[in-house]
């Protein structure tokens, strides 16, 4: 999408664990951010410099309220008629990216850049020194141990939260086991003081 300095992004679902990224990175860039959001996550959002709207409808009227000039791009996180919405607002097709509405590219061209355009170390490592050095921060809505992992698919399934949700898997404990004299071991107090 390449936002410039002074342009106006609109991302569509702003608050998911892509759409939250997405956002402060076009921050980042310089440009005025506009994210669809719930009530829940508007303070959320105001808090990392975007300007939250209420999905839903009237969205269109929202926005044309919101940009005087118009939006320079548009990044699709949710799908279901967001790429329509833009290209409704003028936005032209080349400054359109959905990661979701795969017929939308095929019927209007429009960008189709997620995962595999960013799987290089590096963006990762770019991506990581931002967030090492708390300039953009990756929320997180929930953790999960991994035995409770279909209780995380279910929720990520209702598609609402702020960021994403963690499935938190335990370290297997690599130590070799201790044999039976080092378990039995116990410090011997001598007049020399306390010996292991
Ligand atoms: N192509 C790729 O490389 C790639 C990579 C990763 C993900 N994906 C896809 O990208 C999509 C986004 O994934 P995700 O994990 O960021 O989140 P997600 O679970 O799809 O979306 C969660 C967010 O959507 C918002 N939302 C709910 N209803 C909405 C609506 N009608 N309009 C706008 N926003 C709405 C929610 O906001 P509220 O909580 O405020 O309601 C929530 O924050 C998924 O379809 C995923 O499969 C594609």
């Amino acid at each position: 999408m390449s936002p410039a300095p002074g342009e106006t992004v609109f991302v569509s679902a702003a608050a998911g664990g892509v759409g939250v990224l997405a956002g402060q990175l076009a921050r980042l860039a310089g440009a005025r951010v506009i994210g669809a959001s719930s009530t829940r996550n508007m303070p959320r959002l105001e808090a990392l410099g975007i300007e939250p709207v209420p999905y839903g409808p009237g969205l269109e009227a929202r926005l044309r309220a919101m940009t005087r000039d118009g939006l320079d791009a548009v990044i699709d996180t949710f799908g279901g008629g967001y790429v329509e919405l833009a290209l409704a607002l003028g936005v032209a097709p080349e400054r359109i990216n959905t990661i979701t509405d795969y017929a939308a590219v095929q019927w209007y061209g429009v960008q189709a850049r997620g995962n595999g355009d960013a799987l290089s170390p590096g963006v990762w490592s770019e991506l990581q020194t931002l967030i090492a050095a708390g300039r953009r921060v990756v929320p997180i809505e929930a953790e999960y141990p991994l035995e409770d992992i279909a209780r995380a698919y279910t929720d990520v399934a209702t598609r609402h939260g702020f960021g994403k949700r963690v499935a938190r898997i335990r370290a297997p404990d690599l130590r070799p086991p201790r044999s039976a004299g080092q378990q039995l071991r116990r410090p011997v107090r001598s007049p020399m003081g306390t010996m292991w």
